[in-house]
């Protein structure tokens, strides 16, 4: 999924180059406007190039956009409007790239070109008539439709928002073979059935996990693997919060070496965060997510409306990561409704995700706040202190070190300070991986951006820790 190039397409002024650099600057990936590319290869400009006749100016536009889509590293390109005219461009289209339609109203386009020397804008009756043959060719080459940058960075990750996706899981889950359903119990017993009409005759075999991280045990797994019949045609499609998705993940990433899966999560925590960027995993007696495996989903399916049934204790367990990513960006997601607020955290975190798969960079960031979490959690066995309300905690450590103002995460998540054993934190703060040779590094959020990696001195941390801790 993520090796595909993603191709935007769409008539002249959609503003196929502005949404193609910023998402390419968000993804790492590079970036390439199929026009100017004619022109650096041909020296001509598309003016020069047309005046020799619009099919010639074709079959040089359809040799290089074929040439560039033949490179092997992913990249965003923007196609001239006329690309998709080919139909070589649009076969090399279906092999090699992720087809995104940019769409825009007539009159904006034109008028956004009216007086530009663009050949084909020269006059707004044949534009007009340009544009309702071409509308039909966009809509059928492109994959989906793209408003903004977000919707880019979504798509180059294979994550697909849509409030009501569940009811269309059957064509959204990728391929054509089998499905294997794995679900939490609680959440089959609301969301299965629906689940089951959407996927319809692909769904060739069901399964159930045990309900929250038990289902992350060893012995879960088992009775998954064993259980599983599918061949290697087969995708896994996992339905819950983040303990099934990290779990069924991990099956998928196992299972006969391997099988394509698509997560459909149903938590807040799920959809923002666990279903997003391919970790998946279990966890051992002596930690949490000790063992498993990158392995990226064919495609994620979120669906925002499934919130609409998840209590209000885990949908703050999920605000707790919502704040936390919107600290990260800048932008307080958490103000937005759900639909928005779920599609702009997830693509902040898809983007961070494509940068840097392995987490040995940027992806780092993510952890903002967690090592004052796990530590907490840790200290309080594990017990009586969720992940929530730890990450709340941990996130006020990290701006008070950072030198931030805290009023913001206060109101907004409330967090009470815990009542755990000072020196059981300190010393599991520690031990957490992230320390390197007894100095602490952490995340800290500048004033012009996050940094991760920050060594901070041991005194400065074991204060800010105690301030989280009651009595
Ligand atoms: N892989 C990653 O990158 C990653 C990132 C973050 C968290 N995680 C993992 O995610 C797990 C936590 O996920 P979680 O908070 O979703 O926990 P969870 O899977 O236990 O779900 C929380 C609860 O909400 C219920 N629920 C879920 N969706 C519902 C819905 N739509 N309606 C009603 N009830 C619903 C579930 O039945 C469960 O009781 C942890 O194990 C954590 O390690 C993984
Ligand atoms: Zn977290």
């Amino acid at each position: 999924m993520t090796d595909r190039h993603v191709a935007l397409v769409g008539f002249m002024g959609a503003g196929k180059t502005t949404l193609g650099e910023e998402a390419a600057a968000r993804t790492g990936r590079p970036f390439v406007d199929l026009d100017e590319e004619i022109h650096r290869r041909t020296g001509s400009t598309i003016v020069e190039l047309f005046a020799e006749g619009e099919s010639a100016f074709r079959s040089v536009e359809e040799e290089i956009v074929c040439d560039v889509l033949a490179r092997t590293d992913p990249h965003v390109l923007a196609l001239g409007g006329g690309a998709v005219l080919s139909e070589r461009t649009r076969a090399e289209l279906r092999r090699r790239a992720t087809t995104l339609h940019v769409p825009v109203d007539v009159d904006e386009a034109w008028s956004r070109v009216e007086g530009s020397d663009r050949p084909l804008a020269q006059g707004r009756d044949r534009f007009g008539e340009l544009y309702e043959e071409r509308r039909p060719l966009y809509e059928q080459v492109a994959d989906a439709e793209v408003r903004d940058a977000d919707d880019v960075v979504l798509a180059a990750a294979g994550v697909h928002v849509e409030p009501g996706a569940l009811q269309r899981l059957g064509e959204l889950v990728p391929g054509d073979g089998p499905v294997a359903l794995v679900s939490d119990p609680h959440v089959a017993g609301i969301h299965g059935m629906d689940t089951q009409l959407a996927l319809g005759p692909r769904l060739a075999e069901m399964h159930e996990l045990p309900p929250g991280e038990e289902a992350k045990t060893l012995d879960a797994l088992d009775h998954l693997w064993q259980d599983l019949r599918l061949d290697r045609r087969g995708t896994i499609v996992a339905l819950g919060g983040g303990c099934t998705t990290d779990a069924a993940g991990f099956a998928a990433a196992t299972y006969m070496r391997g099988v394509a899966w698509a997560p459909v999560p149903t938590s807040l925590v799920a959809q923002v965060d666990a279903a997003i960027g391919g970790k998946t995993g279990i966890d051992l007696p002596q930690g949490k997510n000790l063992v498993g495996a990158f392995h990226w989903p064919a495609r994620t399916i979120i669906d925002p409306a499934l919130l609409a049934t998840l209590p209000e204790a885990q949908r703050r367990e999920g605000l707790a990561e919502v704040v936390k990513t919107g600290l990260l960006a800048g932008e307080p997601f958490w103000e937005l409704r759900d639909d928005e607020l779920v599609r702009r955290t997830a693509s902040f975190k898809a983007a961070l995700c494509l940068r840097d798969p392995h987490d040995l960079a940027e992806r780092k960031m993510l952890n903002l706040g967690h090592t004052f979490a796990h530590a907490l959690e840790a200290a309080a066995g594990y017990e009586g202190l969720t992940h929530g309300r730890a990450v709340a905690l941990g996130l006020l450590a990290a701006l008070r070190l950072s030198g931030r103002d805290i009023g913001q995460v206060e109101e907004i998540l409330r967090p009470k300070p815990v009542e755990v054993d000072r020196d059981k934190a300190w010393e599991a703060m520690q031990r957490d991986k992230k320390a390197v040779g007894g100095e602490l590094r952490l995340v800290l959020l500048d004033d012009d951006g996050p940094r991760w990696d920050v060594a901070v001195p041991a005194g400065e941390v074991r204060a800010a820790l105690d301030a989280l801790i009651a009595g």
